[in-house]
């Protein structure tokens, strides 16, 4: 699970090897030492790049966001070796903390003191050791050096739609709502990742019940609902995934087969009523055949891709992102074989999808700051900027209707964005409470959408005139 880099540590952030073109992004592109960068390489669109030879990489941390595929880890592990910036920490920076994911994930996006403590017991959670001498050295050298960076303001662009927006508070301060469902009888769900628990929000009343988990610390990630009215949710700090009856409240856990898909995350039934799941950070897709319990899991093919978000096609084939590279994979949902499909940009990194009834699939590109469309037919990937620029953060994505409905959770406030794929024009609208990052949202079944505000704790309703 740990891979540990080798001694010599000699490239800030990245000894990039000549073959590949390595996705670069910085604000002000401050660099060291022995770089050979061509000036197009920091425009955040690689793709205009021509063929450039890149050796060290030394960026100012602070000013910099570093966009670096993990899969490429895989490849040249060895050739590769990275450099924190210096100061008290380093060194347990270095051996904990570049290995699943690289060095970029730390600097983007920057967090408070506070913030770097949730992420490094969330880390922890997930295998992380550290000794308690080490765990406040280790936090004050993140929050000094990978600081929370200046949000852009979002960019509102007017339109002739209307949307309106209802937000309800979760029950349980700071339970983050990671993800929303909007269930058949109309109620709005809610899993609460950090407080264990599920929840349901009545609109016409606006009661909420919570539903703690049986098994403590269980993270709830991901929830959907099957045709009995079961809500399924992934654990995943806990390994499991569970099945919630709404009436008696009772839940039942579906281990995993193998110990190291520790990580469940996003859930989904296909048409048949199979339950098929991203596993992130243990790479793999899982299946889990309701009637029989039965749990079967296949990695990735490519390494540290982190499989993310999941849509099932029409015709029953679950796609799923790839956060950790520039591709978007399918599971043949008979012999389980997966194929992955290359974005044309090697610094995309797709978050979640959405897929509309003519099976084309849509990707927030969260590292870019892109909406993409690609139709799995014919392999063929199209790009759109988003409003909010480069360091807006696409992230939850829905299909309603053949529109594209997404959030930007990098600028202040978080945006809803409208995209009329006919017209190619984007709307914008500021979410009432900020969004505090909307991780997931989805359509409901009388056509609006429901929103997971997860950072605000608020889940909202958005009603589209
Ligand atoms: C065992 C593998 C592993 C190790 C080691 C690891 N991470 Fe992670 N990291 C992950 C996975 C998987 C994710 C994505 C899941 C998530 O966001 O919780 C992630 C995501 C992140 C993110 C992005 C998520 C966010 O909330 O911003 C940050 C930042 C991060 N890790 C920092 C660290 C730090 C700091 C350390 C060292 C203390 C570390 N990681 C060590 C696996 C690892």
């Amino acid at each position: 699970m740990h891979r540990f880099r080798g001694a010599m540590l000699i490239a800030f952030f990245a000894l990039i090897d000549s073959m590949t073109p390595r996705p670069t992004a910085t604000r002000r592109g401050s660099l060291c030492g022995k770089v050979r960068l061509p000036a197009t390489a920091f425009a955040g669109d690689v793709g205009r790049r021509s063929t450039p030879v890149i050796r060290t990489l030394c960026v100012i941390a602070t000013e910099a966001v570093l966009l670096l595929p993990v899969s490429a880890l895989s490849q040249s592990a060895v050739d590769r070796a990275k450099e924190l910036p210096e100061g008290n920490g380093r060194d347990i920076a270095a051996a904990k903390c570049v290995g699943c994911h690289d060095a970029s994930r730390l600097v983007t996006p920057g967090y408070s003191h506070e913030g770097w403590q949730n992420v490094v017991s969330r880390m922890m959670k997930i295998g992380v050791t550290l000794t308690p001498d080490q765990l406040p050295v280790l936090t004050d050298y993140l929050a000094r050096t990978f600081p929370q960076k200046p949000q852009p303001a979002a960019q509102l662009l007017p339109g002739s739609v209307e949307v309106s927006f209802r937000e309800w508070a979760v029950a349980t301060a700071g339970a983050f709502p990671h993800d929303p469902l909007a269930t058949t009888d109309g109620a709005i769900w809610y899993t609460g990742q950090r407080a264990s628990l599920l929840g349901r929000i009545d609109p016409a009343s606006g009661s909420i019940r919570e539903y703690p988990t049986s098994i403590p610390d269980s993270g709830p990630h991901g929830l959907t609902e099957d045709a009995a009215g079961n809500i399924w949710f992934t654990a995943n700090s806990a390994a499991y995934v569970g099945k919630l009856d709404p009436k008696s409240g009772a839940i039942t856990a579906y281990r995993m087969p193998d110990p190291k898909a520790r990580d469940p995350h996003t859930p989904i039934f296909d048409h048949q009523g199979v339950l098929w799941f991203t596993v992130q950070g243990a790479n793999m897709i899982g299946r889990l055949v309701p009637r029989t319990g039965e749990v079967k899991l296949v990695v990735v093919p490519t390494a540290h891709a982190l499989p993310y978000g999941m849509v099932v096609s029409s015709k029953g084939v679950p796609f799923f992102a790839e956060f950790g590279t520039n591709r978007i994979g399918d599971i043949d949902p008979h012999s389980l074989v997966i194929h992955e499909h290359v974005l044309p940009n090697a610094g995309s990194r797709p978050r979640r999808l959405g897929i509309g009834a003519d099976d084309i699939i849509w990707y927030t590109d969260y590292a870019r700051g892109y909406l993409g469309r690609f139709d799995p037919t014919t392999g063929a990937a199209k790009e759109w900027a988003s409003p909010g620029g480069p360091q807006s953060q696409p992230y939850g994505i829905t299909v309603l209707n053949g529109t594209i409905w997404y959030s930007e959770s990098g600028v202040r406030p978080n945006t809803l964005v409208r995209f009329d794929p006919r017209s190619a024009k984007f709307q914008t609208w500021a979410i009432p409470s900020g969004g505090g990052v909307v991780r997931n949202m989805m359509p409901t079944h009388d056509g609006q959408l429901v929103l997971a505000e997860s950072g605000v704790g608020k889940l909202a309703l958005v009603t589209i005139k």
